[in-house]
């Protein structure tokens, strides 16, 4: 196979060169992260549970009309994604309070929402990803009026989405995060979803025990992080029953 060029290398995943233009290769590493970098370990499988997770919310999302970079899947770490030009934005969603909201407005965690709220952070990683206003996104050129009109849309419809798949498993979807990107279609653009959607950029509580299934156990050591999302892919039905990730590459199709 000829070699690919590699387009990016981030925390936890790698981009390469797709096979047609307008196309990439997403490839999940399992290295985790937290605290801007701070707390690294590499966790065995988890690149491989979050490309099957992030394939079956997206591949969800597109089926309802929600868009997304999501093409297919390639392999155990690797899918198809449309390139986009990100928009130097997280964009997260809250439920229920918890991380940074309940430490800035001392809201214990847990606490319900009165309704989702939507956030925006700057993409900067020497900055530590600052929350801002939609005043500094449009005084500053990151997306116009109208972007940020469609991405509180597109994040408020992940939300109902999520929350409800969530639901029907037994888990509560306290927060999550997700970027955007824009793609141009003739002589116009539209905005997709990117990135990943996986328990690394959500907060996943059990409905019944309150245990954590996501990023925190990692970020707080509260045990074994990729037996947390294996029982959110099993509980998904996106793992074989036996519930055994195979951790190297492996053809699927
Ligand atoms: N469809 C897409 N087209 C182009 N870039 C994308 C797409 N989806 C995700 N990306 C970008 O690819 C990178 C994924 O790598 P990773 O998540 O490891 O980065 P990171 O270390 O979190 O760094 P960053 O601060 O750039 O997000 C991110 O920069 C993300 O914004
Ligand atoms: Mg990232």
């Amino acid at each position: 196979m000829a070699r690919r060029t590699k387009v990016y290398e981030g925390k936890a995943k790698v981009l390469y060169e797709g096979p047609e233009p307008g196309t990439l290769v997403q490839y999940f590493k399992d290295d985790a992260t937290a605290f801007n970098a701070e707390k690294r370990a590499v966790i065995d499988g988890k690149g491989v549970l979050n490309n099957r997770l992030s394939e079956f919310f997206m591949s969800g999302l597109n089926a309802i009309g929600v868009p997304t970079h999501f093409i297919r899947r390639i392999n155990m770490r690797e899918q198809l994604i449309r390139a986009v030009e990100i928009i130097p934005l997280e964009v997260v969603v809250r439920n229920v309070a918890a991380g940074s909201l309940s430490k800035r407005l001392g809201i214990e965690e847990g606490t319900a929402l009165p309704r989702p709220i939507v956030e925006f952070y700057y993409k900067d990683d020497a900055l530590g990803d600052p929350l801002v206003s939609e005043e500094h996104v449009i005084a500053f050129g990151w997306a116009s009026q109208q972007d940020l009109d469609d991405m509180v849309q597109l994040a408020l419809r992940v939300n109902d989405f999520l929350s409800g798949v969530m639901l029907g498993v037994g888990i509560k979807l306290v927060d999550f995060k997700i970027e955007i990107g824009r793609i141009w279609e003739n002589d116009f653009q539209r905005l997709i979803i990117a990135d990943e959607i996986s328990p690394d950029s959500c907060r996943l509580w059990d409905m019944r025990t309150g245990e954590k299934l996501d990023k925190d156990v990692f970020r707080r050591d509260l045990g074994n992080l990729a037996d947390a999302y294996t029982e959110v892919a099993k509980r998904l039905g996106v793992l074989p029953s036996n519930g055994k990730v195979m951790t190297r590459p492996t053809l699927i199709n």
